[in-house]
C-alpha cells in the first residue's frame, strides 16, 4: 500500500489532557524495570505535555543510595535512553523529572519504613501540590506484593479522600496459577476496591495490540468476514532472539508457559475473537475480554500431548553470533526441565470460534524477534481452475505485525501475468511507519498515563486473571507431573521443536513462514 505524498500523511490527532496531578511510588524502584520502562515512559509523557506540572516520583527501595545519587543515576540514565531513541535529547526535561524525583530506603515488610513513608508522601504531596493523589507501582518480585500492600493499607496509604484517588498497579506475574491468583485477588482486596487496582500486563500498552480493536471494529469490511463461516485458523506467534539474560532465577520457576500464555498471548487471542463491545468503557471492554477467557475450553489433560508442546533450547547460532544453551545461562541448573518454548492448539467455543483453532507459539532465542497474529481464511474453491495450470490456491492471509515491523498485510492471489493462467501471492501492506513516523515508546506510557487519569480498560480485572490461568492450569499439572524427557529440544536460532510443527501438520496445516 502506498503512503502517497512524501511518504508520510499527517493525520489531525486530538489532543489528550494531562494526566491528574499525583505522586508515584515505585517499590523497587533500584530494579530494571524503573530503569528501562518506567522513567523513559515518564519522558516520553513529559515530551508529549501529558505529564502534569504538579507530580513527583518517589522511589522505595532496599538499596542504601542517598537520594542525590538516586537522583544522579537517573539523570545520567534518562539522558541515555532519550539519546539512544533517534531523538534529540531534551535535557531540560531530564533535569525536570531528576528534580521530581525522591528516594526512600526501606525495608517493604518493616511497619517503621511505612510511618517514614507516610511522611514523605505527605511533605511531597504540599511541596508539588499533588493534591493528595498518589498511585504505586509494584515493580517488586511479586512475593512482595501482598505485604506492600497489607503495609500500605495499615498506615492508611490507600485510603481515598473525596476528590483524591490512591491507585495500586500490580506487575505480571499475577500469581502462578488459578488458587495463587485467587488468593492474590483476595489478599489485596482486603485493602483495595477493584476500582484502585491496576494489574497491568504491558501488551496492552502497544499500539498495534490496541489497533486490533480500531482494525476490527472502526472498518466495516472484516467484521463480517471474522468468523468460523469465513476464518480457518488463527495463528500467534511471540518469537524472542535473546535468551533468559540475567532473569534466570525467575524464568527457572516460571517458565515459559506462565510467562507469557495466561497473560500476552491471551491478551491477544481475547482482542482478535472478542464480540464488539458496547462502547470503550472499561468494563464494557473487559466485559467481552473476559467472556472469549471463559469460553477457551481448558485442554483436557488426556489432550495435553496432542495440543500443547514445550521446548528448552539448546546451544546454536542467532543472528550469526554463538549463544549458549539454556542449561548453560546464568542462575539455571544444569539440569533444568524449564521450559523456554510453548506451542499450544486453543479453541473458542462459541458460535464464533467453535472449530476454528487458535495456534499459538511462543519461545526464546528464536531466529529474530517478531510477534504477529495471521489470520489464515478459507480457501476459495479451486472448481474454477481445474482446467488451467493452476496446480493449488492458496489461501488469503491477514496478518497483524505486532513488533518489531508494525502494521497489517493483506495477502491474496493475483494472476502472473502471460498467456496461461498462473496465480500468485501478492501482498498488500500498510506500514505504521509510513503513515503515522516512529515515536519512541516504551510501551509504558499508555497505561501509566491511563492509569493517571483513571481509565483501566486495558488493565486486567480480578475474573480475567483467575479465568486466564484455568486455560492453563491442566498443561501446567500435567506437565509438572510428566517431566519432558529430551530436553533441550530445539537448537537456539530455530523455530522450535520438531513437535511444534507436528501440532499443525496434525491438523494439514503449517505455521506462516517468515
Ligand atoms: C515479559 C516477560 O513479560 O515480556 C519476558 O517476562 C519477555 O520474558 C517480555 O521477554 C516480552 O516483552 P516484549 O514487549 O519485548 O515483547
Amino acid at each position: 500500500m502506498s503512503a502517497g505524498g512524501n511518504g508520510k500523511r499527517h493525520l489531525s490527532q486530538e489532543s489528550a489532557r494531562t494526566a491528574d496531578r499525583c505522586v508515584m511510588t515505585v517499590f523497587g524502584a533500584s530494579g530494571d524495570l524503573t530503569k528501562r520502562k518506567l522513567l523513559p515512559a515518564i519522558y516520553n509523557l513529559g515530551r508529549n505535555n501529558l505529564l502534569p506540572r504538579e507530580f513527583a516520583i518517589l522511589g522505595f527501595a532496599k538499596d542504601v543510595f542517598t537520594e542525590e545519587d538516586f537522583r544522579k543515576t537517573i539523570r545520567a540514565e534518562l539522558k541515555e535512553y532519550s539519546g539512544s531513541t533517534g531523538s534529540q535529547s531534551d535535557e531540560a526535561l531530564c533535569d525536570w523529572i531528576a528534580e521530581h524525583t525522591y528516594y526512600l530506603c526501606g525495608d517493604f515488610a518493616n511497619p517503621a519504613d511505612y510511618a517514614l513513608l507516610k511522611q514523605r508522601i505527605d511533605e511531597l504531596t504540599e511541596r508539588h501540590h499533588t493534591g493528595g493523589n498518589v498511585f504505586y507501582y509494584m515493580a517488586t518480585l511479586p512475593q512482595f506484593f501482598p505485604e506492600i500492600i497489607r503495609q500500605l493499607g495499615a498506615v492508611g496509604l490507600t485510603h481515598e479522600e473525596k476528590d483524591t484517588w490512591r491507585r495500586v498497579i500490580v506487575e505480571k506475574p499475577f500469581g502462578s496459577d488459578v488458587e495463587s491468583a485467587r488468593a492474590l485477588n483476595r489478599e489485596i482486596g482486603e485493602v483495595l476496591d477493584e476500582k484502585q487496582i491496576y494489574r497491568i500486563d504491558h501488551y496492552l500498552g502497544k499500539e498495534t495490540v490496541q489497533n486490533i480493536l480500531v482494525f476490527r471494529f472502526a472498518n466495516g469490511i472484516f467484521e463480517p468476514v471474522w468468523n468460523r463461516r469465513y476464518i480457518d485458523h488463527v495463528q500467534i506467534t511471540v518469537a524472542e532472539s535473546l535468551g533468559v539474560e540475567r532473569r534466570g532465577g525467575y524464568y527457572e520457576k516460571a517458565g515459559c508457559l506462565r510467562d507469557m500464555i495466561p497473560n500476552h498471548i491471551l491478551q491477544l487471542v481475547t482482542l482478535t475473537a472478542m464480540e464488539p463491545p458496547t462502547s470503550f468503557e472499561a468494563d464494557a471492554v473487559r466485559d467481552e475480554q473476559a467472556k472469549v477467557l471463559n469460553a477457551m475450553q481448558p485442554i483436557l489433560p488426556e489432550d495435553v500431548l496432542t495440543r500443547a508442546v514445550r521446548g528448552q533450547y539448546g546451544e546454536g547460532d542467532v543472528a550469526g553470533e554463538h549463544v549458549p544453551g539454556y542449561r548453560a545461562e546464568q542462575f539455571v541448573s544444569p539440569k533444568s526441565n524449564t521450559e523456554s518454548f510453548v506451542a499450544l492448539k486453543l479453541q473458542v467455543d462459541n458460535w464464533r470460534w467453535a472449530d476454528v483453532p487458535f495456534y499459538v507459539r511462543t519461545g526464546k532465542r528464536m531466529p529474530k524477534r517478531l510477534t504477529e497474529i495471521a489470520i489464515q481464511f478459507r480457501r476459495a474453491p479451486f472448481m474454477l481452475f481445474r482446467d488451467t495450470t493452476v496446480q493449488h490456491l492458496a489461501p488469503n492471509m491477514l496478518v497483524m505485525h505486532i513488533q518489531p515491523d508494525e502494521g497489517i498485510s493483506l495477502q491474496f492471489g493475483a494472476k502472473i501475468p502471460g498467456a496461461h493462467v498462473q496465480v500468485g501471492s501478492v501482498t498488500m501492506d500498510f506500514n505504521y511507519a509510513d503513515y503515522f513516523g516512529s515515536e519512541p515508546s516504551t510501551g509504558y506510557e499508555r497505561l501509566l498515563y491511563d492509569c493517571m487519569i483513571g481509565d483501566a480498560t486495558l488493565f486486567q480485572r480480578a475474573d480475567m486473571v483467575e479465568a486466564g490461568w484455568r486455560v492453563v492450569e491442566p498443561v501446567l499439572d500435567v506437565w509438572k507431573a510428566l517431566p519432558p524427557r529430551a530436553f533441550p529440544n530445539y537448537a537456539a536460532g530455530s523455530w522450535g521443536p520438531k513437535d511444534a510443527d507436528e501440532l499443525l501438520h496434525r491438523d494439514g496445516r503449517a505455521w506462516r513462514e517468515e
